[in-house]
């Protein structure tokens, strides 16, 4: 049973062509990518390695499709619950064939049992190849410092608001807790960062960070809003319109469950979208 329709308003197909495809019709449209294959949590390194494979090929087809998108790479997908070197080799191989293709690599932030382990490669990796971000989650404690310590060496980051089920011991949980402690990161970044990346839909949230911009004189050229494919379509090409640049992760391939399951906890009306596209399935 392929229930593969019930994503598709959030994931861009299974298969690489049908992502560039999408990709071309974001960059007619002004906006640019970040192309995601889906996959988390690998425990088998030649799956991991498959991944890496894949990766490459992508970002190579990337290249002579003249389309105009990076990549994000989850490390749990190259091979991070298996080992940190085994990692690390995966994400070098990476790293080298993007910067081969001139191009950059965004790497998502996880649950927070993987965040120490996420930052510690990043920085290492960092060293040698500065074609590499990283996300950061607003709703934990933890991000003010680690955002500090990534200006510090002048890499980009991509602040959002964070997607994983955390305790309040260690994130913050009301609205507008996660609200303020974004706007805080954002404004280091403004001071001392490099391109950041706003990666939101919340319209306040959006208004806060230009008037930001505008006090501290940054203009739209020097960060990015970045937004998920699928949602707030009208909105991603406003910001467009009033000279913003934004970039659309774009999601695809067949592990697309996680990613969707995410998606439908974040809006309870995703969830009676789905279920009411299931009831007319089933009576089809
Ligand atoms: P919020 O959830 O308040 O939504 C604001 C508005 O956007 C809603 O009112 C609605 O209109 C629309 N909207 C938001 N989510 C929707 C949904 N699922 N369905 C329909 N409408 C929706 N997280 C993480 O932990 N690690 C990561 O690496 C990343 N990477 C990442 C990249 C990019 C480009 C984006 C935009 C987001 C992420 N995230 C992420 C996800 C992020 O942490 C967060 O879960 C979502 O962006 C939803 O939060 P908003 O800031 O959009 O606000």
């Amino acid at each position: 049973m392929d229930l593969f329709f019930l994503a598709r308003r959030f994931v861009a197909g299974v298969d690489v062509e049908s992502a560039i495809r999408v990709v071309r019709g974001l960059n007619e449209n002004g906006l640019h990518a970040t192309l995601d294959l889906l996959g988390e949590n690998v425990r088998d390194r030649g799956q991991a390695e498959r991944a890496v494979e894949a990766y490459a090929t992508l970002l190579d087809r990337i290249a002579t499709a003249g389309i105009d998108s990076d990549i994000s790479v989850k490390l749990t997908q190259l091979g991070l619950d298996i080992s940190e070197h085994f990692c690390e080799e995966n994400m070098r191989r990476l790293l080298s064939r993007a910067a081969e293709r001139r191009n950059f690599v965004w790497i998502d932030m996880e649950g927070s049992a993987y965040t120490q382990r996420t930052l510690d490669l990043f920085f290492h990796l960092f060293r040698t190849h500065p074609n590499v971000g990283v996300a950061i989650q607003a709703y934990l404690y933890r991000s003010e410092e680690d955002v500090r310590r990534l200006a510090d060496v002048g890499a980009r980051v991509r602040v959002c608001k964070g997607a994983y089920k955390e305790p309040k011991t260690i994130a913050y949980r009301r609205m507008r807790d996660i609200r303020r402690n974004f706007l805080r990161l954002a404004e280091i970044l403004f001071e001392r960062g490099s391109e950041p990346a706003i990666a939101t839909h919340d319209e306040q949230l959006i208004e806060a960070v230009q008037r930001l911009a505008r006090e501290r004189g940054i203009t739209p050229d020097r960060f990015e809003f970045q937004m998920l494919y699928g949602i707030r379509p009208r909105l991603q090409e406003r910001l467009v319109r009033q000279g913003y640049r934004v970039r659309i992760y774009v999601p695809f391939g067949t592990h697309w469950f996680p990613y969707f399951y995410r998606r439908l906890r974040e809006r309870k009306e995703n969830v009676w979208f789905v279920l009411k596209n299931l009831f007319e399935w089933s009576r089809a």
